[in-house]
């Protein structure tokens, strides 16, 4: 038996929302924008990586961007998600079965489309399908936000919420008392209403996201670490009032308001001094006729948003000549994924390794 996941890219804050919004993308053309791990039986020829008296499990790395991850499962989360998944099983009396996971990391470490996130959610996911889900939703995304601060430094669901659930996530308050750092714990007035971590919003179906990663390296830890510990009362109440005013244009359906509340006081202008050519990027950007711009995630890929075709070939254009970095780099033009993590059918995954070569 084997169970093959697919968790998309993700672009998280949304620059309004620091830590609470999470988009789940997919390309225009089709292709996938995510990674695959793939869970089967363990096999004659597998070599164990765990002492013989445990279940055995056998890791394998593969795709475009397995590079310095290679075959150590210590160098990626995909085999931290088997460990928290086999201890949560063992609490509920459990037994994980003997069983290999291959990762085929097709999306660059360091991006900011939710790469660590699109590993660890579809791991998450396959293992569970594997052993006839016994873990609930909530226990998922639990799992999936601390794996998240292994990475990270804190857990954060604004990446992991949509690879898992797909469309645009918001975290609800039950989600923060896990932030370290947090000023306080919120009073839980009624525990039953407390226990959802995050909730879909409306997302406009016409929204065109243009996202190019330079091909350089961020790690989200080290652009966690430049922001501030605290912001002014201003910085808070005009953020509060962007991200207010982007819910209300959601479920209004007004999308000329919702493009113009996506700023971003708390993370972009620290995180800028991360990017290439940010201040004529974002001129250039807005003249080609984006309605917002931003970074996605912690960067180094930005956002540039659109409603149709022909606006994001020039926004596409404008990345090319003046953000791209390397060969590494790309531009993909992108629609909201509403599927989330899925398990791909045969074909999908014949289609999927014939391509791999
Ligand atoms: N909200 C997170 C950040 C997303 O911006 O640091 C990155 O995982």
């Amino acid at each position: 038996m084997q169970v093959a996941v697919y968790a998309p890219a993700t672009s998280a804050n949304l620059s309004v929302g620091f830590d609470l919004l999470g988009l789940a993308v997919k390309r225009v053309d089709g292709e996938m924008l995510g990674d695959i791990v793939i869970v089967a039986d363990f096999k004659e020829g597998d070599t164990s990586l765990v002492e013989s008296s445990l279940p055995a499990v056998a890791f394998y790395g593969k795709g475009k961007f397995i590079g310095k991850l290679g075959n150590d499962p210590d160098k990626n989360l995909v085999f931290a998600a088997y460990k928290l998944f086999k201890a949560e099983l063992d609490k509920l009396n459990l037994k994980v079965k003997p069983l290999s996971l291959t990762l085929y990391k097709n999306m660059p470490v360091g991006s900011g489309l939710g790469s660590s996130s699109s590993s660890s959610v579809a791991a998450l996911v396959a293992l569970n399908k594997f052993h006839g889900e016994p873990l609930g939703k909530n226990a998922m995304l639990t799992l999936m936000g601390e794996l998240e601060g292994l990475v990270s430094g804190s857990p954060h669901y604004d990446n992991v919420a949509p690879a898992y659930l797909g469309g645009l996530q918001l975290m609800l308050p039950a989600a923060y008392p896990r932030y370290q750092g947090a000023p306080a714990e919120p009073v839980m007035v009624d525990e039953q209403q407390q226990t959802e971590l995050t909730v879909s919003l409306p997302v406009f179906s016409q929204w065109i996201w243009v996202l190019a990663y330079p091909g350089i390296v961020v790690k989200t830890e080290d652009a966690r670490r430049i922001l501030p510990n605290s912001y002014s009362r201003r910085e808070i109440i005009a953020q509060s009032s962007f991200m207010a005013g982007f819910v209300h244009a959601l479920y209004f359906g007004d999308d000329e308001l919702a493009a113009n509340c996506l700023h971003d006081y708390v993370a972009e202008p620290y995180r800028v001094q991360l990017l290439p050519n940010y201040q004529e990027l974002s001129a250039l950007l807005y003249q080609a006729g984006a309605k917002a711009c931003g970074i996605s995630g912690s960067g180094p890929t930005y956002y540039a948003l659109t409603d149709n075709y022909e606006t994001a070939e020039k926004l596409r254009q404008v990345f090319a000549e003046h953000y791209l970095q390397n060969e590494e780099g790309f531009i993909h033009i992108c629609e909201t994924d509403f599927d989330g993590a899925r398990v791909l059918s045969e074909a999908e995954l014949e289609r999927f390794l014939r391509e791999q070569g």
